[in-house]
C-alpha cells in the first residue's frame, strides 16, 4: 500500500475506536445521537488544538456516525465567494461540510458563510449597479465542521456561529502508546508493549508523530532485525532519526539553544529566533512552541519567549543563577 493509502487505513472510522480525547468523544457522542433522533443536521461544530491531534479524523468519524456524506476542503482553497456557493449547493440534507484551516477563509467567502450557518441560505446578488437585486436560495440543512489551529484568529461572528466547539487536548504517553499498538496491528507489525510505551513517550501528545515514528521504527525492525519491533530497536531508530527521549527533535533543540546561547534565555521576540535559526515564525508558532510551551520548557512573556529552568536542564546547561 502507498504512505498515504496506509495512514488512511491507520485511522480510525468510529468514535468507540478512537482513542483519547474524552471530553469532546463523550459530548460529540451525545450530540450526534440527539440529532439523529431528531433526524435533524448535527449543530455546526468547530475543532481547534494544535496541528496532528486528530481534527480531520474527528471529523470523518462524525459524518460516519451521522451516516452522512462528508465534503472536504479548506480555508485557503475557497478563494472566491462562488466558490463555496457551488459548495454548498451541491450539498445534501445532513451533509457535513468540512473545512479545514477554517481561520484562513478570505473575508468575503466567510460573508457567504453566515447565512448559510444560520438560516441555511445563500444571497445571491444579480445584476450591477442600481438595478442589482438580491435573491435569497435555499440550501440543505447541514453541518459545517471547521477546524483550526488558531481559534484565536477566526472573527467574532463566525465564532459564535458554531453551535459546539471542542478543543482537543494533547494526548498522555499511554493514550498515544495504545494508539501505535492498535497501528501496528493494522500494520501486521510485531511490537513489544514497552516498545509502544517508547515511541509513545517520544511522540509529543501527537498521534500524527506517533504514526509517523512507528513507520521509521518498522523499518530498521524489518533491515536491522527480524520484523520484531523490541524496546532496543525502537530506542535505537530514535535515537538515529534524533528524536530524544521527550520527543524533541533537532529543530527544537536549535530554537532551545538559540533562545539560551545567543539571547541568555530570553526573552526575545519570535522573529528573531526564527531568523536564527532559519525557520519560518510560522511554523514555530503553530508546530514547536505549543509542545515546548506545555511541557514548560518555554515561556511566553509580553517581551518575547524565555526558555526556563527545565530547557536548560534538559540540555544540560548550567542555568543563570537568577532565572527562576
Ligand atoms: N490514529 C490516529 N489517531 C487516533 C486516535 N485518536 N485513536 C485511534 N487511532 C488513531
Amino acid at each position: 500500500m502507498e504512505d498515504q493509502a496506509v495512514e488512511l487505513s491507520l485511522r480510525p472510522k468510529y468514535l468507540a475506536e478512537y482513542i483519547g480525547q474524552s471530553q469532546a468523544k463523550e459530548n460529540l457522542k451525545i450530540y450526534i445521537e440527539a440529532a439523529k433522533m431528531r433526524k435533524e443536521a448535527l449543530d455546526h461544530v468547530l475543532l481547534y488544538g494544535p496541528p496532528g491531534l486528530g481534527k480531520t479524523t474527528l471529523s470523518n468519524i462524525i459524518a460516519n456516525e451521522l451516516e452522512v456524506n462528508i465534503r472536504t476542503t479548506s480555508g485557503p482553497a475557497i478563494e472566491r465567494p462562488g466558490d463555496l456557493a457551488a459548495i454548498l449547493t451541491n450539498l445534501q440534507e445532513g451533509d457535513v461540510l468540512f473545512i479545514d484551516e477554517i481561520h484562513r477563509l478570505h473575508r468575503t467567502v466567510e460573508e457567504v458563510l453566515y447565512p448559510a450557518m444560520e438560516d441555511f441560505a445563500l444571497d445571491i446578488i444579480i445584476g450591477k449597479g442600481p438595478s442589482a437585486r438580491s435573491v435569497r436560495l435555499d440550501l440543505p440543512p447541514f453541518t459545517l465542521i471547521g477546524a483550526t489551529t488558531r481559534a484565536g484568529l477566526l472573527s467574532a461572528p463566525l465564532r459564535d456561529r458554531f453551535g459546539v466547539v471542542c478543543r482537543l487536548e494533547y494526548y498522555t504517553n499511554e493514550e498515544l502508546a495504545y494508539i501505535v499498538s492498535r497501528a501496528a496491528e493494522i500494520l501486521q507489525v510485531e511490537m513489544v508493549g514497552e516498545a509502544a510505551m517508547e515511541i509513545g513517550m517520544r511522540s509529543r501528545g501527537t498521534p500524527r508523530i506517533a504514526n509517523r515514528l512507528l513507520k521509521r521504527v518498522r523499518d530498521f525492525a524489518q533491515v536491522k532485525g527480524d520484523g520484531m519491533i523490541t524496546k532496543e530497536i525502537a530506542e535505537v531508530a530514535l535515537r538515529l532519526i534524533k528524536v530524544d527521549k521527550l520527543g524533541l527533535d533537532e529543530i527544537d533543540h536549535k530554537m532551545l539553544k538559540a533562545i539560551i546561547t545567543h539571547f541568555r534565555g530570553g526573552p526575545v521576540g519570535l522573529d528573531t529566533i526564527a531568523a536564527t535559526i532559519g525557520e519560518e515564525g510560522q511554523t514555530i508558532e503553530d508546530v514547536y512552541e505549543p509542545y515546548l510551551l506545555q511541557i514548560g520548557f518555554l515561556q511566553r512573556t509580553p517581551r518575547g519567549r524565555m526558555a526556563t529552568v527545565h530547557a536548560y536542564q534538559h540540555l544540560g546547561i548550567e542555568p543563570p543563577e537568577k532565572k527562576e
